[in-house]
């Protein structure tokens, strides 16, 4: 994996760039003090780089694993040619397995593979499989900037917001699920304020979310994690506003660890939770919440800050890095495919058609 910088100034749609046949991925663990980009020069490093937060975001880890598909059956091609199907088995199974919760990354690997088997043993693989991944791509950004003009237009009126973790163009392909939404109604004139979680211990808010924000002129507020009751309590948002990393049958969302406590606390204050998602991220092989997959991570990521220990020596910390929010606490799950007001398993599954 080699360093590099772009030679014109970065935005927030350049998580993920495919440029010059090459996999360009901005390095989200340096933002916001560096805009450098890891070039990936195979699926193993693609993988490494989803797992070590390179790259973060269920669509943007979808995105990135279609592109890696690409590099590995590239390099499939050339060392086995006819055999270059057998030849990527390793090498999807280890970017499959990079992160566990966000179902993107999945459902992106299949798309790519439905399309390897329909070509010749004896094709460059190469052309047919960029084509897809592109297309997985640009979808998500359509997706993303519908799914925005519909979260907006559930805003009654001029109000202020709350997200969690970063849902943004840095997380997707571009334009953002839970930003998309925020960008949309600001748009709209129907923005007053953002508040933004500072997302521990990554601190996905603080980094990403204000970057983003800022750079589009949206004004943003951090707050610490545990701030989001008592702000709620003081009024004047009306909505909570998050992504999520995957979407039971039943509609629990699986998103950001704290997502839970915040949608618990919205409820309390009656303020309303919609989580943008496209479909791709709604999994209908997962019954419930209990299903899913939540991630656990390194305990020091929770015991250290910026690089350096900050717990008492002897501490240990259990760090999940997602929870499940309850169904029942969803006012509005949207997509791009429409609003489900209230969600259950019976209507998500005609949404889901
Ligand atoms: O650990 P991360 O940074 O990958 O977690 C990301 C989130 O939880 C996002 O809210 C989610 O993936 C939705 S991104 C559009």
């Amino acid at each position: 994996m080699n360093i590099l910088e772009l030679s014109r100034p970065v935005t927030a749609d350049d998580a993920v760039l495919w440029d010059q046949n090459r996999l360009l991925l901005l390095d989200q663990r340096r933002l916001p003090h560096e805009e450098v980009f890891i070039h990936c020069e195979n699926a193993l490093d693609t993988a490494a780089a989803i797992t070590d937060m390179v790259v973060r975001g269920a669509p943007a880890i979808g995105v990135t694993a279609a592109y890696g598909v690409v590099l590995t059956a590239r390099d499939a091609w050339r060392q086995a040619h006819s055999g270059w199907k057998a030849a990527m088995e390793e090498d999807l199974a280890r970017l499959a397995a990079a992160r566990p919760t966000a179902v993107n990354l999945g459902w992106a690997i299949s798309r790519m593979k439905a399309v390897a088997v329909t070509l010749a043993d004896e094709a460059d693989p190469q052309p047919a499989l960029l084509a897809e991944a592109r297309s997985i791509h640009d979808e998500d950004i359509a997706a993303n900037h519908t799914l925005g003009d519909l979260g907006a237009s559930l805003i009654q009126r001029k109000t202020c917001v709350i997200t969690h973790c970063n849902a943004g163009a840095l997380a997707t392909g571009g334009y953002g699920t839970a930003l998309g939404v925020i960008r949309s109604a600001w748009k709209a004139g129907k923005l007053e304020h953002v508040y933004a979680d500072e997302t521990r211990p990554w601190l996905q808010g603080s980094r990403l979310t204000a970057w983003e924000l800022e750079r589009d002129g949206i004004p943003v507020s951090l707050l610490a994690d545990g701030a989001a009751a008592a702000r709620l309590a003081a009024g004047g948002v009306d909505w909570v506003i998050v992504g999520s990393d995957r979407i039971a049958a039943n509609g629990d969302v699986a998103n950001k660890i704290g997502t839970y406590s915040l949608a618990l606390v919205a409820r309390a204050h009656g303020v309303k939770v919609m989580v943008a998602a496209p479909t791709s991220t709604i999994d209908m092989n997962c019954p419930t919440g209990a299903d899913i997959p939540i991630e656990t991570r390194d305990p020091d990521e929770l015991l250290s800050c910026g690089g350096k220990r900050v717990a008492s020596p002897g501490a240990g910390a259990w760090n999940p890095v997602f929870d499940v929010t309850p169904a029942a606490l969803v006012d509005a799950i949207v997509t791009e495919r429409g609003i489900v007001h209230a969600p259950n398993a019976e209507k998500m599954a005609p949404h889901m058609g």
